[in-house]
């Protein structure tokens, strides 16, 4: 079993279909959890639970739009069906669509937060209560570098993105005492089909776009999973309320004056 054992341990991952939910959810099983791979997409969602078995591990889909209450609330049930608890709820799902703030129409920007932070606010209010139940839980929140400092381009993706670090802080306050950790993971630019398809629309493609990031290349979806496993496992039993930057120091340079 690979290091740290989440052996039986009941993990949904939304936007398991792809890119950074879907390196997740297979890192989990790899660490011997029983997954819920959770999207939007159908295919992308079994192609994903596919992989976990053709590896020997356990893995359900069950299709859920997490823009939508009473679907995340049916994908929390579908877990505790399945698996009889909770232990891990990793919310993934979201996605920038980069656009100066002065003439994105307001829809737009309901969309965005609908989608960033409504999801995480839903999440996290149907599985808190099966969490307390069991006196155990970890809820792992997906922000950005654009939560921690100023993106152009990423004004509602950022106020929401930070919206899910204030989210993540306030569970972690109210209910530390309980047994529940939430947790905030930050990405930098990661190498994934969505940052992808925004990136190659820029001068120079992907490759021009990766090769000028602080570490001198973008992330890999692996590599915020391996995180992702570290913060739900008891290994990290005493990280509660906190955002992880997992960016190649992205973070350093958002932080910098300009
Ligand atoms: N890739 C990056 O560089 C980066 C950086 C910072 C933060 N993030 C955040 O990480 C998360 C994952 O990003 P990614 O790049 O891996 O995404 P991606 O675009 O590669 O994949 C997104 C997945 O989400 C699914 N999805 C879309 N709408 C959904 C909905 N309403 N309900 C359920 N599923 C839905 C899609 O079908 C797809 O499988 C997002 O929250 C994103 O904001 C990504």
């Amino acid at each position: 079993m690979s290091y740290p054992d989440l052996k039986d341990k009941s993990v949904i991952v939304t936007a398991s279909g792809n890119g950074i939910g879907k390196s997740s959810a297979i890192e989990f099983a790899r660490h011997g959890a029983k997954v819920i791979v959770s999207d939007i997409r159908e295919d992308l969602a079994e192609a994903t639970t596919q992989a976990i078995h053709e590896a020997g591990g356990t893995a359900k889909t069950v299709i859920a739009d997490v823009t939508d209450f009473d679907q995340v609330k049916a994908l929390i049930d579908a877990a505790v069906g399945e698996y009889g608890r909770l232990d891990i709820l990793m919310n993934v799902a979201g996605g920038a669509f980069p656009m100066p703030f002065d003439t994105t129409p307001l829809e737009v920007d309901h969309n965005i937060l609908a989608l960033n932070l409504h999801s995480v606010i839903y999440g996290t209010k149907a599985a808190l209560p099966v969490m307390l139940e069991q006196g155990q839980g970890v809820i792992l929140n997906t922000s950005s570098g654009a939560g921690i400092g100023a993106v152009n381009g990423l004004a509602t993706y950022g106020a929401a993105k930070a919206g899910t670090q204030a989210l993540s802080r306030s569970i972690a306050a109210e209910f530390g005492k309980r047994g529940i950790r939430a947790v905030t993971i930050a990405p930098g630019a990661m190498d994934t089909p969505g940052l992808r398809s925004w990136a190659d629309t820029l001068e120079g493609g992907y490759d021009a776009f990766s090769a000028k990031q602080p570490s001198g290349r973008c992330g890999t979806a692996e590599e915020i999973a391996k995180a992702a496993v570290f913060l739900a496992s008891d290994q990290a039993s005493f990280i509660n309320g906190n955002t992880i930057p997992v960016d190649g120091a992205i973070h350093a340079i958002l932080a910098a004056p300009v």
